[in-house]
């Protein structure tokens, strides 16, 4: 095979997260985005120091563990779920399997215990970021997810699966609303035009709901205000399960592809929204990171505090800590628990929660974990680690270990992160004691994992 070349094969299996690995003539090629058991055509695209890659071209024939019925109907198009069509049951056994298989590469002893699923998999996203655009080059005005692949292309989704369907109703009647006075998109590259994003957040225990049209300031052309209140008037008219907590504008004129508030206009409602969690409740702002499965974050939570132990009069640190989930469920157990995290709004709403929860020994310091640590005076008995997908910075991560707790628990968003950071936890004499994946993103590649390490006794014995 060379760069270049067109071919034909079934894929064999698939590498964490959208990996699908063949063999061509005994040589190993990785399509991604291709499902074990598919019939594919693709390009050889990539061909260097002995790995070969394909670009997907086509599915010929679809494979005999695809489900035949129930699949999305945005699904191969949508840049969003990637299992979709697999029932249940295989998704989960094949993120059980990739998980087990990074961490074997890395870990020599230690017991897996495989991998829970989520309490539900239809509609159990609480949060959704939809992108305005079009679906093709100067085609009509489009809301939904990227395309597969696709940098620039919308995609539709007014049927998604993986949500409650009042986020398909409000996400009908935006755009349905915008399109009808051909209000134009932002362009990525020319930085020009209006609607940017609309994020909807919806509690599934409280059925709160918090929407946010994101837009540039660029609003020639039309009367801003008058364009915003009907709009907000749409919003209101729609019949959702659902209630609003709060309607709200904002304004992102920043050039990169975030959504990120410059401005933000609370048009009904107020500017957060509460969800609860094992009893708890918590109270989450637009930008805040909250789980975004939250009978799946329930299922998390409550094996994280199974391999967390016990923690009587004990001092844990939840390190990257968000509005702050994991230290009010230790909290009731602990002495005392010491939260970081960066962003300084969830750090504020995490010190609300803890004190509308009753919880008086949490502490919440805003700040890169890297630089807080150097700070903090007290001393954790305990370390609870939930980084974000790139893992934790190998700075920090020396600086965790140097505190020499005798146990951690490292929850993961990417087994390949979690993967690289055990090395150097193992190296500098931590020992992983046993390890569980959760899946709290049900249609789509991901997987969440958690694990024990305990650190070594100089006499090699664990200490747990
Ligand atoms: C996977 S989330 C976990 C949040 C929380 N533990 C939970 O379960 O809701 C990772 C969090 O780390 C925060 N974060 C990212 N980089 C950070 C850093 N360098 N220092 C502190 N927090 C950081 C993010 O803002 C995010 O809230």
């Amino acid at each position: 095979m060379k760069k270049g070349d067109f071919c034909e094969a079934v894929v064999e299996y698939i590498e964490f997260p959208n990996k699908g690995i063949l063999h061509i003539d005994g040589e190993r090629v990785i399509v991604k985005n291709a499902l074990p058991g598919q019939t594919v055509r693709f390009v050889v695209n990539k061909k260097r120091k002995g790995r070969c890659e394909g670009r997907l071209l086509e599915v010929i024939a679809p494979s005999a563990l695809e489900r035949k019925e129930g699949t999305c109907p945005h699904f191969g198009i949508c840049g969003g779920c990637l299992y979709q069509s697999l029932p249940y049951e295989e998704q989960l056994r094949i993120k059980g399997q990739q998980v087990k298989d990074l961490l074997d590469e890395v870990c020599d002893f230690y017991e897996y215990e495989g991998i829970k699923g989520s309490p539900i998999f239809d509609g159990y996203r609480n949060k959704m970021e939809f992108s305005f655009g079009d679906e093709y080059k100067d085609g009509p005005l489009a809301l939904g997810m990227h395309r597969r692949g696709s940098f620039y292309d919308i995609v539709n989704t007014p049927d998604c699966h993986i949500v409650h369907p009042d986020f398909c109703r409000i996400l009908t009647a935006a755009l349905t609303y915008f399109a009808e006075r051909n209000i134009s998109y932002y362009k990525k590259l020319q930085h020009t035009g209006y609607l940017r994003h609309l994020l909807v957040r919806r509690a599934v225990k409280t059925g709160e709901i918090l929407v946010a049209l994101v837009t540039s300031g660029q609003t020639a052309g039309f009367a801003e205000q008058e364009l915003l209140a009907g709009w907000l008037d749409a919003m209101q008219k729609l019949e959702l399960d659902g209630a609003y907590a709060g309607i709200l504008h904002i304004r992102n004129d920043s050039l990169a592809d975030v959504v990120q508030s410059d401005e933000t206009t609370v048009l009904y409602g107020k500017d957060y929204f509460y969800e609860e969690l094992l009893e708890l409740k918590f109270r989450i702002t637009p930008f805040s990171f909250f789980q975004t499965n939250s009978l799946g974050a329930e299922v998390l939570y409550e094996t994280a505090r199974s391999y967390v132990g016990e923690t009587k009069d004990k001092v844990v640190f939840d390190l990257y800590s968000g509005t702050g989930t994991i230290a009010q469920i230790i909290a009731p157990v602990a002495s005392k628990v010491v939260g970081v995290e960066i962003v300084a709004e969830a750090v504020e709403a995490a010190k609300e929660n803890a004190a509308a929860n009753g919880l008086e020994n949490c502490e919440f310091i805003a700040g890169d974990v890297l630089k807080v640590i150097d700070e903090i005076t007290e001393k954790p008995d305990l370390i609870i680690l939930d980084p974000p997908r790139d893992g934790i910075h190998p700075k920090a991560l020396e600086k965790i270990i140097d505190f020499g707790v005798d146990r951690m628990v490292y929850i993961s968003c990417k087994p390949t992160s979690l993967a690289r950071d055990l090395v150097t936890l193992q190296e500098r004499g931590y020992q992983v004691v046993k390890v569980c994946a959760v899946d709290m993103f049900p249609g789509t590649a991901n997987v969440e994992t958690v694990c024990l390490l305990s650190r070594k006794k100089p006499d090699s014995t664990i200490s747990i």
